[in-house]
Parts: structure tokens; sequence; C-alpha cells
């Protein structure tokens, strides 16, 4: 094998070009940054953890929808005692007023498409049309 040299020299000098965009970045030290969703402040605690919210959100969310349409049934008790009405626009929303910068800034970070506001309204869309 008379090109094991360059074979070998090849593939480091592929690897180093494939793997530029991150040695740039950590030699220029750029910091890696996450979607920074805006949390609401003095709104109390969310409808479960926030690990578990984070974590699962969008199957809490299904559920809350297969109980109302499916089953008519609208309560859903919190870990505080308190007692929501299993809606997205009304109590999700009704916290975090701003999908834009809460929702969407996670969605759009990672790429995720929601049908839901094809039907589902954002209140705060609503308001800006009116003003
Ligand atoms: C094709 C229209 C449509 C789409 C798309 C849609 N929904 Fe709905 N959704 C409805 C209708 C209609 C109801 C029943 C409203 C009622 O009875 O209060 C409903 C009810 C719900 C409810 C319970 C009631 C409430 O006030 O929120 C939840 C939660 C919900 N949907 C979540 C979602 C989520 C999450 C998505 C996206 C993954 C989604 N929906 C997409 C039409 C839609
Ligand atoms: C009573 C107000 C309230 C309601 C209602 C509420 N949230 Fe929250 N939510 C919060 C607060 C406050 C936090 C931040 C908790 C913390 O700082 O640990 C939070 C955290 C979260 C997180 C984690 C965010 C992060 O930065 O990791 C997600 C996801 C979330 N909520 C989604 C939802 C969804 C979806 C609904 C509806 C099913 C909902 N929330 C209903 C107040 C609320
Ligand atoms: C901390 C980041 C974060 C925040 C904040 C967040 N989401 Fe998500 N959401 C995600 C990620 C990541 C996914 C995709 C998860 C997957 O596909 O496994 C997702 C998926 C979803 C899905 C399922 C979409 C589908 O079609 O499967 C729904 C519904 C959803 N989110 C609703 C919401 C709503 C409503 C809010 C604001 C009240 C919200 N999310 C806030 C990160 C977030």
């Amino acid at each position: 094998m008379r090109d094991r040299g360059l074979l070998v020299g090849g593939l480091a000098l592929f690897v180093a070009v494939i793997t530029f965009p991150v040695w740039y970045n950590v030699a220029a030290g750029t910091p890696t940054r996450g979607p920074e969703p805006v949390r609401p402040a003095g709104t109390g605690r969310c409808v479960g953890p926030t690990e578990y919210m984070r974590a699962s959100h969008m199957s809490l969310l299904m559920a809350w929808r297969d109980d109302v349409v499916r089953g008519q049934d609208r309560n859903f008790v919190g870990p505080d005692g308190k007692t929501y009405a299993k809606s997205l626009t009304r109590t999700c929303l009704g916290c975090h007023t701003s999908k834009a910068e809460f929702c969407d800034r996670c969605h759009d970070y990672g790429a995720v498409k929601l049908t839901c506001w094809e039907c589902h309204i954002d209140p705060a869309s609503l308001r800006k049309a009116q003003r």
C-alpha cells in the first residue's frame, strides 16, 4: 500500500475541513446559545413541575384535548390544588402571554412546526390586530 500516507493525510484533512465550523467557534469563543424562552414572572407555578413541562408539555396538551373533545372533561387540578380549564389558549397562553417569546423561541430553535394555530388563536395576535 504505497498510498497509505496519502490516504491517512487526506482523511485527516477531510476531518479537519468538515469540523472547521466547530473549531472556528471554539477558537473564536462564540458561546452556543439555547432558545432562551421568556418564562412568565410573578404568575406562580406552571400546571406541572418545570422539568416535566419542558419534556412533556406536548403529551399533556394532547391528553387535555382528548379529555375535552371526547369526554367533555374540562377541568384540571394543578399541583398547587388550583383548578384550571383544560385549554390551550385560556390556560397556557393565559400565563405564557407571549407565544412569540415563549413557545415559538423553542419551536423555531428546534424546527418544530405546530399545526395548532391553524385553528386555535394566539390572543396576543388578536390584541395586535385590534390596535
Ligand atoms: C382542525 C382544527 C384544529 C387543530 C389543527 C387543532 N385543534 Fe385543538 N381543538 C379544535 C376544536 C374544534 C376543539 C374543541 C373546542 C372546544 O370544545 O372547546 C379543540 C380543543 C382543544 C383543546 C381543549 C379545549 C381548549 O380550549 O383548548 C386542546 C387542549 C387542544 N385542542 C389542543 C390542540 C393542540 C395542542 C393542537 C396542535 C397540536 C390542536 N389542538 C390543533 C380544533 C383544532
Ligand atoms: C399559572 C400560570 C401558568 C400556566 C397556566 C401554565 N404555565 Fe407553563 N410555566 C409557568 C411558569 C411560572 C413557568 C416557569 C417555572 C420555573 O421558573 O421553574 C412555566 C414553565 C413552563 C415550561 C418550561 C419552560 C422552560 O424554560 O423550560 C413549559 C414548556 C411550559 N411552562 C408550558 C406550559 C403549557 C403547555 C401550559 C398549558 C398546558 C402551561 N405552561 C401553563 C406558568 C404557567
Ligand atoms: C423549553 C422549550 C419549549 C417551550 C418553552 C415550548 N415548547 Fe413545545 N415543544 C418543544 C420541543 C423541543 C418540541 C418537540 C418535541 C418532540 O418532537 O419530541 C415541542 C413540541 C410541542 C408540541 C407537539 C408538536 C407536534 O406536532 O408533535 C406541542 C403541541 C407544543 N410543543 C406546544 C407548546 C406550546 C403551546 C408552548 C407554549 C405555551 C410550548 N410548546 C412551549 C419545546 C418547547
